[in-house]
């Protein structure tokens, strides 16, 4: 029995080592960082992650606006030799948990987890787990018994039986995982290993939206955010595209499915419907509002909730790598309605430039510009309207299909009016509060850089503000508000730390905007962050350039940003 066993393993493996070496030394790589707190074991598809616990593991489900301590399913899971001793963690890779050398823990598909003795191992293990409502199960590992497979149902159920398949799940998993590194771009040395990190978040954020059928959603996060937010889309496709354009445009199709009636786009895509409006709000989430005594938690009326106008310019990086004039077709049409419902719906004081609504609607939810009255004129919003219309424009002459000259004209005249929006003694574009100028000095900005049609000038004044140590010109920048705004702080959400994506926004205003050199250097800085940080988290202290301490870890835009910044530091990106 162990000879076949054995043998089948050999067999499998051999197969995959033929086509995959490289791969395996990517997903070993990708292992270095699987330290099962930041980088739980997990699948991509399934929503099981597995998080070390004490001598063990402990085991939960992932599931939209539900914190982790809610989703509990094996509070602890410890491997013991016979004698009852507990079998350290002695290696992780994508594909297997390793216990002491006897027993692996790999998946069994994406609903189950199996345990079973290693091949070859002559020795006998017990396995023992906690449910939360505090039963332990004791199963033992030997002779005929050789391994045992854990069910986990979406209810959090736990089902258990003995299992005769764990290699061939064993080698089913890795094949999984090699398949997934073997499309890992690669770049330069001295990036490699955090790119193969990153991959693999990319990875091992997928899931299945049940509502999809088999759709593939890269969440931003399995711990924390579990659905398909709509900007997260545009970042994580950007990424994508250089290892699997198929699912890159995936994401975008996904996130341009479910548009209203007038062309908005949802701010969230979940499993069990949208985020559209504030009526959609989760109870936990409007129930924070409330205790932040938010005046936006309970509002009058239903306020539409979206997210930044961006669809454009990640459409076109997707097609940058690969054609799909077609598939690029249908896409356009809903990302122009989209574009008209900022202009006929969301200019909420007729001026002709579109206000952000809702401080979600902005992507920076906890920006001081959102600290007054709504609606909130923003210098981000301006830029990415005029950014948009422009890259309609290019699609609409590039496949006949729509009014070129239109898009051109109301990026001209949306840019006179973001133009407005320059302070010329501070140095910096202001947001309004309803109406009244708001003082914050923010990284919103600096996006007016992304319309490559600023006056040379301003280009030189926000260059000269990156570079500022007072402002922007921190150890580890960009923050998100500038070092010497009363509202700075160097670990609040959007209130200092920075971020992989308005990082990665900047960087393009800067090559937008003529200053190649400087974009360049920021992109340097920016993967250097995030290797000194030690991977891709959520956002970064921007004086310590640690992980601050509320931010997620294993995030999915920080990691798709990543790749994309690297592929480009070494030459291979095709913009
Ligand atoms: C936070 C961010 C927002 C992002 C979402 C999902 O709410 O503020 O920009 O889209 O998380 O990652």
């Amino acid at each position: 029995m162990a000879d076949d066993r054995a043998d089948f393993a050999g067999r499998v493996g051999a197969q995959l080592r033929i086509e995959t070496t490289d791969a395996a030394a990517i997903a070993a790589l990708a292992g270095e960082h699987l330290d099962l707190v930041r980088a739980p074991f997990t699948l991509p598809r399934s929503r099981i992650l597995v998080f070390r616990e004490g001598d063990g593991v402990r085991v939960h489900t992932s599931e939209y606006e539900r914190s982790l301590a809610e989703c509990r399913v094996l509070d602890t899971l410890i491997v013991r030799d016979r004698g009852g001793a507990a079998q350290p963690i002695t290696r992780v890779l994508p594909h297997v948990i390793e216990f002491g050398g006897v027993v692996d823990l790999t998946f069994a598909g994406p609903g189950a987890l199996t345990l079973g003795l290693r091949a070859g191992a002559e020795a006998a293990a017990i396995i023992e787990w906690t449910t939360p409502d505090g039963a332990l199960t004791r199963i033992e590992l030997h002779g005929e018994n050789t391994a045992v497979r854990i069910d986990i149902g979406a209810d959090r159920g736990v089902r258990h039986a003995a299992s005769d398949s764990h290699l061939a799940d064993l080698a089913a998993t890795e094949a999984i995982w090699l398949d997934w590194f073997s499309r890992c771009p690669r770049v330069r040395r001295d990036l490699q290993a955090m790119t193969a990190f990153c991959w693999w978040v990319l990875g091992a954020n997928i899931v299945e939206l049940p509502t999809l059928g088999r759709a593939r959603a890269v969440v931003p996060s399995k711990i924390g955010y579990v659905g398909l937010w709509q900007w997260d889309a545009y970042f994580i496709a950007v990424g994508l595209r250089h290892g699997d354009p198929d699912l890159a445009r995936e994401q975008l199709e996904l996130a341009f499915r479910f548009p209203s009636p007038d062309g908005q786009l949802p701010d969230v895509v979940h499993e069990l419907g949208v985020l559209a409006t504030s009526d959609d709000l989760p109870p936990g989430d409007r129930e924070n509002l409330r205790r932040a005594g938010s005046a936006i938690a309970d509002p009058s009326a239903p306020v539409p909730l979206t997210k930044p106008p961006l669809a454009a310019w990640a459409l076109a990086k997707v097609l940058e790598v690969e054609p799909a004039d077609d598939w690029a077709r249908e896409q356009l049409a809903t990302i122009r309605r989209s574009q008209d419902w900022w202009f006929a719906e969301s200019d909420l004081d007729g001026d002709g430039m579109p206000e952000y609504g809702h401080p979600y609607s902005s992507g920076l939810d906890d920006s001081p510009i959102f600290d007054g009255p709504l609606p909130t004129t923003a210098p981000d919003l301006g830029a990415y309207v005029v950014l948009q219309d422009l890259e309609l424009a290019r699609f609409a002459e590039r496949f006949g299909d729509a009014d070129a000259a239109a898009h051109r004209a109301r990026a001209e005249r949306t840019l006179g009016l973001l133009l407005d929006l320059w302070d010329d003694e501070r140095g910096l574009f202001r947001a309004r509060a309803a109406g009244t100028d708001v003082a914050s000095d923010t990284v919103v900005g600096l996006m007016p850089l992304l319309t490559g049609h600023l006056p040379e000038r301003i280009v030189d004044r926000l260059v000269a503000a990156l570079a500022d140590e007072r402002r922007f010109g921190a150890a580890w920048a960009v923050p998100t508000v500038a070092l010497d705004d009363p509202d700075f702080s160097p670990e609040r959400m959007w209130r200092g730390p920075v971020w992989v994506n308005t990082n990665a926004l900047v960087v393009a205003g800067l090559r937008a905007s003529g200053r190649a050199g400087l974009a360049l250097d920021l992109a340097e800085r920016t993967v250097a962050l995030v290797m000194h940080g030690g991977g891709p988290h959520e956002y970064f202290n921007p004086i310590t350039g640690e992980k601050a301490a509320t931010a997620t870890t294993a995030f999915g835009w920080s990691a798709a940003l990543f790749v994309d910044l690297a592929v480009g530091l070494s030459g291979a990106a095709r913009s």
